[in-house]
């Protein structure tokens, strides 16, 4: 494997009784790539960011990714919460926000249960617990400010426009120091202006924090603008890869999507 890969996967296959959820899926991620998986409706997508994060354990083939200090680690047959301090954070397609705690609140509990006191003792704050608040008061504080929501830190996150929650889950997903951050359509309900937002922080994480980026996304001015490379999955299968400028002019891609415009238009 070569050594700027942060992720590598190799014919992954996944199954759910008869339902071929990934069907001998080979792909890589280079580290500092924002890297793109797009694909009509039901390709595999979310399948494919569920066993990149030890969610789905894929019956067959490997995932290996390339952990702090660069060690390689094979993921298939770890359990999430591993591959979450291994440095693989992620976003969902549905926002799992605590919805009645604060923006700061929800971003805190991100930086303390990754250092070991878990959601539960994050929130209890018993005296065990106590130690390292200052640091991740800190953190948090720092995390806000970079994702622009130092003003709104003190609002319950269902008050927040779905743009600010968007840029909140993005700064939770950051408090666990990742390598890598798994964005699941992190556009989905936003409006145009937050859209652009929304695009200039993902580069930002990249540029400024050295993240890489991983990202589903459906909105295509969004993803073409902001993805070096591209991977088309179609009925679990890969389709095509390459640059953005290479996969506009990708004739199964173009058939891909006409097959399925329905559900694009509807943004669904
Ligand atoms: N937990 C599951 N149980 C059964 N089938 C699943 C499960 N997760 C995904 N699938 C199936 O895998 C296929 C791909 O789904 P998904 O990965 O959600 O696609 P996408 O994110 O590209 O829309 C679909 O046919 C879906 O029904
Ligand atoms: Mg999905």
């Amino acid at each position: 494997m070569s050594s700027d890969r942060i992720f590598d996967v190799e014919s992954v296959t996944l199954r759910f009784g008869g339902v071929v959820s990934l069907n001998d899926v080979s792909l890589h991620q280079n580290r500092g790539e924002i890297l793109a998986v797009i694909g009509p409706n039901g390709a595999g997508k979310t399948s494919l960011f569920n066993s990149l994060t030890g969610v789905y354990q894929p019956q067959e083939g490997s995932i290996t990714f390339l952990g702090r200090d660069s060690k390689p680690i094979s993921i298939i047959g770890k359990k999430a919460h591993r591959v979450s301090s291994a440095g693989v954070a992620r976003t969902f397609q549905a926002s799992r926000m605590f919805s009645a705690l604060t923006a700061f609140e929800n971003v805190k509990i991100g930086a303390e249960s990754h250092k070991g006191i878990g959601v539960l003792g994050a929130m209890l704050k018993g005296p065990a617990t106590r130690r390292g608040e200052k640091t991740s008061d800190l953190k948090t504080a720092q995390l806000l400010d970079f994702v622009g929501l130092t003003d709104k830190a003190n609002i319950v996150s269902a008050s927040l426009s779905y743009g600010d929650r968007r840029r909140l889950e993005i700064a939770r997903g950051l408090a666990t120091d990742p390598q890598v951050l798994l964005l699941d359509e992190p556009a989905a309900g936003t409006n145009p202006s937050e859209k652009v937002q929304l695009t200039e922080l993902i580069r930002k994480v990249r540029d400024v924090m050295g993240v890489s980026i991983l990202l589903i996304e459906h909105d295509m001015k969004l993803v073409m603008s902001l993805a070096e490379r591209l991977y088309v999955l179609n009925f679990g299968s890969v389709i095509a890869q390459g640059t953005p400028a290479e996969i506009r002019a990708n004739d199964a891609v173009i058939e891909a999507y006409l097959g399925s415009s329905a559900d694009q238009t509807k943004g669904a």
